[in-house]
């Protein structure tokens, strides 16, 4: 029988001891992974706590994964608060974490690229050009190196998970994706480690988001048969008349084929992003 007793975090920096580990505790039990770029809040906190309720061994990535930002400065600005973070992972009871190196993962010669072509066509993947190869090669690298049973991602990315499914079906990798609402602050907004980077009149403005998404899916809990044109464009008054001057979208998707419904169904997701100052923030809501 395993032992309940509560081991101490691991903090593993070099891939090659975490690839050994990896292959050690293998036969240990079932392991749950869950990757992040740091700065942790109680979203990531709610992943970990959903890992650990489904597996006996947690393994926790924190790596600011330099390929997948579009932006110099946004790369720069990142929050890290790496100190914090180990602090708690420790409180949580996490067993290891996974802190790789940019240079280890990748080095100058390095080419290789994992692509899911259609669906980072949409939302994000407009604006944010090779963000989702930077997502896919880096969760490809991480799984390789971590080889967890199951890997929880959150829903707040809602195309990023949608994309991972597909790279983890497509690609027959033996790895279950955990999906997880979102977390949010006690206002509505999602969490987000780029929330840090908002002032006070910043934050205000942006519980707006939520607020708004929450009316659009009323429009269509009261009236089925209402058009997906028209709830965006309910939306986007709602956002506008609420000061949010800066939309980058608002759209209307199934998750599934990741197309454009003309009248939403049960199913369906609208998803926003808006720039709140020099912030970029994204959030959706199923239907
Ligand atoms: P990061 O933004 O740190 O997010 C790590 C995980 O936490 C993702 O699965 C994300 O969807 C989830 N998450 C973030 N905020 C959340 C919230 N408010 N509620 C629920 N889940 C939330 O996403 C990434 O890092 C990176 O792209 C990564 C997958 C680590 C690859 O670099």
């Amino acid at each position: 029988m395993m032992s309940k007793k509560k081991n101490s975090l691991k903090i593993i920096k070099s891939i090659q001891r975490m690839e050994k580990i990896a292959l050690l505790i293998k036969g240990r039990g079932k392991v749950s992974f869950v990757p992040t770029m740091g700065a942790l809040h109680d979203g990531h906190i709610a992943l970990v706590k959903k890992a650990k309720k489904v597996a006996n061994i947690v393994i926790v990535s924190i790596f600011v994964n330099p390929i997948q930002f579009s932006e110099k400065k946004d790369l720069k600005t990142y929050p890290r608060t790496l100190k914090n973070d180990i602090k708690k992972l420790k409180d949580l009871g996490v067993d290891y974490v996974f802190i790789p190196k940019a240079q280890d993962l990748f080095n100058q010669d390095f080419q290789t690229k994992v692509t899911v072509q259609n669906f980072q066509n949409h939302l994000c993947g407009i604006s944010r050009k090779n963000h989702f190869d930077g997502v896919t090669t880096i969760v490809l690298k991480l799984f390789n190196i971590v080889k967890p049973d199951q890997a929880i991602f959150g829903k707040k990315d809602m195309q990023q998970l949608i994309i991972i499914k597909t790279m983890v079906r497509e690609l027959n990798m033996d790895i279950k994706i955990i999906p997880h609402k979102i977390i949010r602050e006690k206002e509505g907004l999602a969490m987000s480690s780029r929330n840090n980077l908002l002032n006070n009149s910043e934050k205000k403005l942006a519980n707006n988001i939520y607020q708004g998404l929450k009316i659009a899916k009323n429009l269509y809990s009261r009236n089925k048969k209402v058009t997906s044109s028209y709830i965006k464009a309910a939306l986007k008054k709602t956002y506008k008349d609420a000061g949010i001057k800066n939309i980058e979208y608002i759209e209307i998707m199934n998750p599934k084929q990741m197309s454009y419904p003309k009248k939403p169904s049960k199913k369906d997701f609208i998803a926003v992003a808006v720039r709140i100052g020099n912030t970029r923030l994204i959030d959706n809501l199923e239907f």
